[in-house]
This record gives C-alpha cells, structure tokens and sequence, in this order.
C-alpha cells in the first residue's frame, strides 16, 4: 500500500496528519498498516500509560465489555466510587467528578472556580492564567489557553481570566493587587503543548501560599503530567503541596477516553446536584480502565519505572545534544521530556516516522517525547539512537 494521503475525505480536516495509519501495537511498538514498525514515544500524546495489548488491562477490558459498557448517572456506579477511592488516596484531596476528556476535566475546573467566586458573593469571577498554558480547545478552555493561533477565528472569547508568565510570583502579585474578583489560579505542573515548561518546585509552593491567604483556589491541570509519568502519581507532587482542585484524563484510562476532576475540601461541596453532568461520565468502561491502569502501575512499578528510564533517557540525550550550536534546551521530568531548538523543527515529525520513531514537536520548537511508562532503558536507548542523528543532521542543514 502507498503512503496514505488525504485517506479521510469524509472526516473533518481539523488535524495536520502525518501520512501513516496505525494498525496495532505490542508494548511501546507499533505497527502500520503497511507492516513498517515503530518505536512509540508519544504514546498516543501521554494516553497509552501501560502501552499497547497489555496482558493485565486488554482481559480486565474485555472482561468489562461483557458485563456493562455504559448505564447512565440516574444509577449508582459502583466503580466510580472504587476509581474515587484510589484517586482520592493517591492525591490527598478527598472528591471526584468524573467526564471524558482533558477539556471536559478543565471546564468542569473553571466551572467550580466561577461558583466558588457566586457561593462568597463575587459576580464576576476571574481566574489567573499562564503564558504558553494549553487547557483543551472548548470556548472556555480555549480561553484560558495563552496560543492565539489556537483562538484565532473563534471569538469573542469566554472573559474572566487574566494571564501572567510562569514562575514570576512578582508579576503575579502585581497583575492581582487589589483585585477582590480573583476566585482561582490555574496552571499546568509542566506545560504540555507549550512547550514541555516545568513550573519550578518554589514556585508552586509560593503560589500554594498566596492561593491560601488570598482564599483563591489553587487549580493544577494535570491532564498531560500526571498519572505517574514524572515518576510521581501527579507533577506537583515534587514541591510537596497539595492543591484544591486537579483535572485529569489522557494516561488515566491508558486510551479508553476518561477525564476527572478530583477536588479538596475547598472544593469538594461547590457542586450540588444539577449544577454539572454528562451522559458518559463515569461509564462503567472508562471506570474499569482507570482502576485496572492504576492498579497495574502499581502491580509493575512504573512510577519508579518512568523515574528511572526517563532519568536515563533525559542524561543519554542531553550527553549526545547538550552544548550543540541550534540546542536550547534539554528539560522535563521522568517521561515528560522536551528537547528545546533554535528554529522551527516540525520536518522532524516525519523524519522521524521514516526512521521508525513516533514523536511530536510541539510550539514549533520543541521536540516531545511522552511515550508508555513500560519503557525500558533498552528501549530509551533506542530512541537516543534513532533521534539523535536526526537531530544533529537537522542542526547541519
Ligand atoms: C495540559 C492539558 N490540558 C488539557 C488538554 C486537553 O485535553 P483533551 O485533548 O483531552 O481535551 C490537554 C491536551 O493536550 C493538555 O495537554
């Protein structure tokens, strides 16, 4: 078969696709439909936890099938509450609400924000944002993303949010001073789309302390970073706070679509009945993925897994990368890693398909590699071995 162009002449043309169609996997492998192989470092972008045909999850998922795909939230679920119990654990925060996606997830956040802000008398509440923040593509989240090619045709926009740049806690004080209408920051631990950016341990604790004097919610997107891929159950965990609310979804079902909120007591109560919902929400199939991709993380260990083979990979790239002319930066934690360029390097995306790698760039510089957190140091290697040469090759042109 030929290179697949145009395949979808039916399906909308809102995604710049690379020219290949997937066909089944095996661990990080997978195959095309023309039988090429590749080495999986995206991961479906930070979906595929446990990789591909797992041979814990695809029986537990099948087992599910057969019994209840979908009830409805006029019932009682019993595994949400079981999923709930785990996050809850995990998280040290104490509710969930469960939706289908990472947007779905953040609207539901801004959501609990805004009402948090009427329940204290506030009628125009605002939220703080950050430069480079991506938040999902819904009017509300697509608002509260900082990338105006993303927004561009799509106005007028959701108001309510005032955005800042990331880890400049005096930019923040200053954007905010005097402002009584201020309900909420929300921040991803390490930026995703905009480019792989940490929001640095200090800072998260120094926002952790303004959130609580200035009764703001301290609402952390852990769509992208969470779920274990830095080597902690969520990102924020390395500066030891806790926030008040924390959208999840993508590694949470391993590719069967779930999003969650989970909320502290700040924010566990805001909510009442008929005040948010959703049809899919907490089906017993997305339910069933959530418990057995945490259970079988726990099981294999793959929190000190992605700490350990992302460490590894992170060292060998920055070894072969770091103090190239046209390398930025190398950065990122565990198997959330961004090697930073000097120039726009989007023609990598299919090179690196040629050679047998999957991987995105993302903010046009940014090479992104996000693969299962089975990976294994041999694996890691094997990326290094493949990416490098592109890069440098790149870098020569
Ligand atoms: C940090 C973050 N939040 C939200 C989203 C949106 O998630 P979804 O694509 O599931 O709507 C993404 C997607 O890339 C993300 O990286």
């Amino acid at each position: 078969m030929a290179l697949i162009e145009a395949a979808s002449p039916h399906v909308m043309n809102t995604y710049g696709r690379v020219p290949i169609a997937l066909s089944h996997g095996q661990g990080v492998r997978v195959w095309d439909v023309n039988g090429k192989r590749y080495l999986d470092g995206l991961g479906g972008i930070a979906v595929n936890t446990v990789g591909h045909n797992h041979p814990k999850l695809v029986p537990a998922l099948q087992d599910q099938v057969a019994k209840l795909i979908h009830t409805s939230n006029y019932y009682h679920v019993p595994l949400q509450e079981q999923l709930a119990a785990k996050l809850v654990a995990l998280s040290g925060m104490t509710n969930v609400f469960y939706c289908n996606s990472g947007l779905e997830a953040n609207e539901a956040a801004i959501k609990l924000a805004r009402k948090f802000g009427h329940d204290k008398g506030i009628e125009r509440p605002q939220i703080v944002v950050f430069d480079n923040a991506f938040h999902g593509r819904s009017l509300a989240t697509l608002s509260a993303t900082a990338n105006t090619k993303h927004q561009k045709g799509f106005g007028p926009l959701v108001e309510g949010f005032i955005r800042v740049p990331l880890n400049d806690i005096a930019s923040l004080e200053k954007a905010t001073a005097g402002n009584t209408d201020i309900v909420a920051v929300f921040f991803e631990a390490i930026q995703g789309e905009g480019g792989v950016n940490p929001a640095r341990i200090e800072y998260m604790r120094e926002l952790r302390a303004l959130c609580d004097r200035r009764d703001w919610l301290m609402m952390i997107d852990e769509v992208q970073c969470g779920m274990g891929r830095t080597g902690k159950w969520f990102a924020h965990q390395w500066a030891g706070i806790v926030p008040d609310v924390m959208p999840l979804a993508k590694g949470l079902g391993s590719g069967v679509p779930i999003g969650a909120v989970i909320a502290g007591p700040k924010a566990a109560n805001i909510f009442q009945p008929g005040n948010h919902g959703t049809t899919f929400g907490g089906n017993p199939l997305a339910m069933r993925a959530g418990v057995e991709t945490i259970r079988i993380m726990e099981e294999d260990g793959l929190l000190e897994n992605a700490a350990r083979v992302g460490a590894h990979l992170q060292g060998a790239l920055a070894k072969a990368l770091q103090g190239q002319a046209g390398v930025k930066e190398i950065r990122g934690q565990g198997l959330m890693i961004g090697i930073e360029l000097a120039r726009p390097c989007g023609v990598l995306v299919q090179r690196a398909v040629d050679a047998g790698l999957l991987l995105s760039v993302t903010a046009d510089t940014v090479v992104r590699l996000v693969p299962p957190l089975i990976l294994t140091q041999a694996e890691a290697d094997e990326i290094v071995a493949i990416l490098v040469p592109l890069i440098l090759a790149f870098l020569a042109e």
